[in-house]
């Protein structure tokens, strides 16, 4: 590519003090070694996207604005570094975006823009029948499910294969209707773990499909007594905690299983979609900043005390590990492609272009029910 080719990209920016996501120009940057570049044709949105414009100045201090965020995206490779033997110009891929992360820090990594840079370990090819919008749903709840379940620090359980051998032990998944969730039902259950997951009601059936053997309510007010009694006679393989204040309940049921007492935690103890905006808008948000601290301090002394471990996960930190490889590489392609894994939740698609990623972003955190948020572009 030369600079006469060079490709005009725009990005949908996020300004200081949660300010609305704003088009306009972004450059075009060129992969490194190991990177490649993408033209988006798909965006997902995953609630890290809206709690980076509403906190990210807290949770992400290393941000300066304006900032390109986003972690997920399907498209068609424009350009590839000089390592790179797994991709050529023009494959359809999807991939995870990590320019947020401390140790990158890059707009031109961020996900909602035209052109992202992306590494060679974190993108996958996709069947010719997936669409992109649909292929964006996975990668940052994929790479998170893969993280609590696989990574050495966590539940560090079999490896998904093309014939799963039955190891006996039962994975509990706190939150099977999440798109995480969704990804970690079926991973396990390509690792030969049964499954036993929570899901509201109106989506029983769909997290069956994905392979759960038993789903419970978890609203319910018996939630956590029908699923010790589900685990009754199980051996534990542990929990994935999903869900905003999931690891509290994930803990009353491993207490009372025999196994891997272990809770892999993706969610943390409160939300901040409270914070809002207007007056008291600081009191509010630390009020959020201060039950997180002091639920998780309560959360972490009562599982010791129960001889549970626990684990917080983080979605990206498999780009520096064999997990990527292992998903991204080994298992994703050919599992989409024979059928024995789908990209799930279904792609809910809010508008086409980069200035309909804002709606986007308050459709997620207005709620949704097994559904991802897409953006085609
Ligand atoms: N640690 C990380 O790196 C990381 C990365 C990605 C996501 N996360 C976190 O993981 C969680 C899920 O994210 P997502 O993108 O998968 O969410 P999502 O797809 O937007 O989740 C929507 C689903 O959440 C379910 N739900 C709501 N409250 C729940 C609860 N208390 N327990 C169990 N399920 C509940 C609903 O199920 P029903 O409709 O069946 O009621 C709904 O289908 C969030 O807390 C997110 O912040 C963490």
């Amino acid at each position: 590519m030369t600079a006469a080719t060079t490709p005009a990209n725009s990005a949908a920016w996020l300004g200081p003090k949660h300010a609305r996501l704003a088009v306009g120009p972004a450059p075009y940057t060129r992969p490194g070694p190991d990177e490649i570049v993408m033209r988006n044709h798909a965006v997902a949105i995953n609630p890290l996207d809206w709690i980076l414009q509403e906190v990210g100045t807290v949770i992400y201090p290393w941000i300066r604005y304006p900032f390109v965020v986003g972690s997920d995206v399907a498209g068609q490779v424009v350009e590839v570094g000089a390592a790179v033997t797994r991709f050529a110009v023009g494959d359809r891929v999807v991939a995870q975006a990590t320019g947020s992360d401390k140790d990158e820090n890059s707009s031109a990594a961020g996900a909602f823009q035209l052109y992202s840079v992306v590494r060679e370990r974190l993108a996958s090819p996709i069947p010719d029948d997936l669409s992109f919008a649909q292929a964006s749903v996975l990668p940052l709840a994929l790479s998170t499910a893969a993280c609590g379940l696989f990574q050495k620090n966590q539940l560090a359980l079999d490896h998904p294969t093309a014939d799963p051998v039955p190891s006996g032990s039962t994975l509990l998944v706190w939150g099977g209707s999440t798109s995480v969730g969704a990804n970690a039902i079926q991973l396990a259950v390509a690792a030969g773990y049964e499954v036993i997951t929570t899901a509201s009601p109106r989506n029983f059936d769909y997290v069956t499909r994905l392979g759960a053997s038993r789903v419970i309510d978890y609203g319910s007010p018996t939630a956590v007594a029908d699923l010790i009694a589900a685990f009754d006679g199980k051996s534990l393989a542990g929990a994935i905690a999903v869900g905003t204040g999931s690891s509290e309940q994930c803990a009353a049921v491993v207490a009372a299983c025999e196994g891997n007492r272990f809770i892999a935690m993706a969610s943390t103890p409160a939300s901040f979609d409270s914070v809002g905006d207007g007056r008291g808008r600081a009191l509010r948000l630390a009020r959020v900043m201060l039950r997180i601290g002091s639920s998780t301090a309560v959360l972490i002394l009562k599982t010791r005390l129960r001889g549970i471990r626990t684990s917080s996960i983080w979605g990206s930190s498999l780009k520096n590990d064999e997990v990527s490889t292992l998903i991204y590489e080994k298992f994703l392609p050919a599992a989409l492609t024979d059928g024995r894994f789908v990209a799930a939740p279904e792609a809910l698609v809010v508008g086409h272009g980069l200035e309909s990623v804002q709606l986007a972003l308050d459709t997620q955190r207005g709620g949704v029910s097994a559904r991802k948020v897409v953006v085609t572009l």
